[in-house]
């Protein structure tokens, strides 16, 4: 065989990787300072961890030596008790990454079009690019809010799915239902990504009776500190969903995700009661932000926050940051230049930060 990379398909021979977080173990090598004394800022995890109910859960589950259940029977009926969809409307993922993935693959092939109102999470355009589809970026206005105009204008009917990250990851902020509805009226599949919708609170899950070309993904990565184990849902029409359920892999939610799962839903009230604190931090980092010379930081709805930093020194700040042990997310999109999205966790990680940060600025 002359080179293997030449059986690859032409449009994947040099993808673009998904840039993927920082490992505390990366940064160890790069520092020497020990994982245990990093400020991890920069997967909008939950810093609370998962309820206590899930480590005995999974140590005493004697069933994992047999495959789990293809028609997630039990995953459904949880789910839908916790987000009030009908179980035939509920898929279940491997996080609500596969979701997307499987969106793509359900609905979107070759030349085909995507719309992200940019900037926002790159796992829509990535799975987007593998399919060979063409994905239309829609600037967000000055306040990162959506453009509806201009979505509506570029729409066409290549256009097979939007994606709205609701609230968005980076920029913190939600769209409005008012806006939602109105792309709902395209004919296209419209995705409302509600991956930090407990810290938010709003949703659009109870449109789903009346628009079957909408799709409403969660996941348990950020309320239930399940990050690890990846569990993502998505609510839908039951026919898509019936057809998702069809082309997914079939064991795609492994027995342990299945029991970290029951086991969080279970727990629900402490996890929901552990969000209260998170948004107080998010409160009390906005108005530090805000004291700092050079820093505005956005308002976010999320478990996480955009900082603008002082021209010119975002990356430099960033760096600094990261050589103190705290890691955070810098972006390349050009509208965030000098931005930097922190997770907010608790009291101490909002403190490490702040102290950080104040030292750094006096520097640059
Ligand atoms: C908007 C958004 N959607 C989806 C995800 C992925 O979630 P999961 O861990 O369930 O794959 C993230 C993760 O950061 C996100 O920010």
């Amino acid at each position: 065989m002359k080179n293997v990379k030449d059986l690859v398909l032409d449009h994947l021979r040099s993808p673009k990787p998904y840039d993927a977080i920082r490992t505390v173990e990366t940064l160890a090598a790069e520092t020497g300072i020990p994982p245990s004394e990093m400020i991890r800022l920069n997967g909008n995890e939950n810093s609370y961890g998962p309820s206590p109910k899930v480590g005995p859960a999974l140590g005493t589950f004697d069933q994992y030596n047999r495959y789990p259940d293809p028609q997630q029977t039990e995953l459904r009926d949880a789910l839908s008790n916790y987000t009030g969809a009908h179980r035939d409307s509920i898929v279940a993922g491997n996080g609500s990454d596969e979701l997307i993935d499987l969106i793509i693959r359900l609905f979107v092939g070759k030349g085909d079009k995507i719309i992200e109102p940019s900037p926002t999470f790159g796992m829509y355009g990535f799975s987007a690019r593998l399919a060979q589809a063409e994905i239309i970026k829609v600037p967000r206005n000055a306040n990162f809010d959506l453009d509806i105009a201009q979505i509506k204008q570029v729409w066409d009917k290549q256009t097979k799915v939007i994606f709205i990250a609701h609230p968005n990851n980076p920029t913190g902020n939600p769209a409005t239902r008012e806006q939602i509805i109105e792309l709902l009226h395209l004919n296209s599949i419209i995705v409302v990504d509600e991956a930090y919708h407990e810290y938010c609170g709003q949703t659009c899950i109870d449109l789903i009776n009346r628009y079957p070309n909408l799709i409403v993904l969660r996941t348990f990565s950020k309320w239930a500190g399940l990050a690890g184990l990846r569990i993502g849902l998505g609510v839908m029409n039951p026919e898509i969903a019936q057809l998702m359920m069809t082309i997914k892999p079939p064991y795609n939610m492994n027995r342990a995700a299945e029991e970290a799962l029951k086991a969080s839903l279970e727990d629900k009230d402490l996890l929901i009661s552990r969000i209260a604190p998170v948004i107080e931090q998010r409160e009390r980092l906005f108005q530090l932000m805000r004291e700092l010379p050079g820093v505005t930081p956005i308002p976010s709805a999320a478990n996480f926050m955009m900082l603008r930093l002082p021209q010119g020194k975002g990356l430099d700040i960033f760096h600094k940051l990261a050589a103190r042990g705290i890691l955070t997310r810098c972006y390349d999109y050009p509208e965030m230049k000098d931005c930097i999205r922190v997770s907010i966790g608790q009291q101490w990680e909002v403190d490490g930060f702040t102290k950080a940060l104040t030292e750094i600025l006096d520097q640059v």
